[in-house]
């Protein structure tokens, strides 16, 4: 045999010589969810490990991360006050306005991604303004700039559009440049599929729509050429990075844009897809971290630069070996 892969797989050293993908710190970004109130850390049931926390509790959170080397967020808001445009998302004292601020002063350089979206935060559930018992697309951009500005102008360094919106990151790129913030980027959730592995995450923000479903805005999973339009159309529009989401059930779109692309890209390791693997370890089936780091890896290499997931904390831990 003159070919012997074998060869390069037996030592410990020579197997870490040839590893073509790991994950760093750098590569994640870890999601937070913010609510109201005074020294609250609220578990959520169906994402075991995660919580809801009130502002002064979050700031705890975010030292704790820093000393695990974690340097990034995506952070989500919850409040009770929904009305049917989701007016807290773009009031100065908001939820997520009130939480960027004071992390900000905290913590200058801890990275803020705020994700931009309406369902947290209207009656309805809606990731948009109703018109008709439908998303009136063009009238929801009037208020996602409003949502965008109002969020950096409170502290967050990078936005992230999530609804599915056609024109969104347009729309978001000229309300900043109108206001100066030429430099802040823009991550879009471009391909975003229509998916039921969101399903604990909608438990954990009740973001669930009221009626109907998000079929009309969200993509059909079984589409993947549609993929590489909805990129190439937000790239037209200014995109700094796009992501894919979710992930896992969708390496293939992953792979198939970096492929296309020369911008960065980001993959979302959704909630279900993280508490699937909690409640197979739970039950003693699988070895959680191993099943982790192989699923976390697999994002990598089908190309991801960028993984968010809320494995990122313990993945650290296991780092430091805490
Ligand atoms: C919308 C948003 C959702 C998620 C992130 N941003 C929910 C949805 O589209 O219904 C899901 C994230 C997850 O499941 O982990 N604001």
């Amino acid at each position: 045999m003159i070919k012997r892969p074998l060869r390069l797989r037996n030592s410990n050293v020579m197997r870490s010589m040839v590893r073509e993908n790991s994950i760093t710190l750098n590569d994640l970004i870890y999601p937070l969810f913010v609510i109201e109130g005074q020294n609250k850390k609220n578990p959520i049931n169906s994402m075991p490990n995660m919580y809801q926390f009130s502002i002064d509790k979050l700031l705890f959170e975010i030292d704790e991360l820093i000393n695990l080397g974690i340097n990034s967020t995506l952070l989500f808001g919850i409040t009770e006050s929904k009305d049917k445009v989701g007016s807290n998302s773009f009031d100065k004292n908001g939820i997520i306005q009130k939480a960027s601020r004071e992390i900000k002063k905290r913590f200058p350089d801890f990275y803020i991604i705020t994700d931009l979206c309406f369902c947290e935060y209207t009656d309805h559930g809606h990731c948009g303004i109703i018109k008709n018992n439908e998303i009136d697309n063009d009238l929801t951009l009037q208020y996602l700039k409003k949502q965008a500005l109002s969020h950096v102008q409170s502290g967050s360094d990078l936005v992230a559009p999530s609804g599915m919106l056609d024109g969104m990151v347009r729309a978001i790129r000229e309300v900043l440049d109108e206001n100066q913030y030429y430099n802040t980027p823009i991550m879009s959730y471009s391909v975003k599929y229509a998916s039921s592995f969101y399903g604990p995450f909608r438990d954990a923000v009740d973001s669930s729509p009221k009626f109907g479903d998000r079929k009309n805005y969200q993509m059909d999973p079984a589409n993947s050429y549609e993929a590489l339009k909805e990129v190439s159309i937000d790239i037209d529009e200014g995109a700094d990075i796009v992501m894919v989401k979710p992930g896992m059930s969708y390496l293939d779109i992953i792979y198939k844009i970096k492929k296309k692309i020369n911008i960065p890209l980001a993959s979302y390791n959704v909630s279900g897809e993280y508490s699937m693997v909690k409640a197979a370890a739970e039950k003693g089936w699988i070895n959680e971290n191993l099943v982790r780091n192989e699923l976390l890896l697999s994002f990598k290499r089908a190309g991801s630069d960028i993984i968010i997931s809320y494995f990122t904390k313990d993945y650290a831990k296991d780092l430091k070996n805490i």
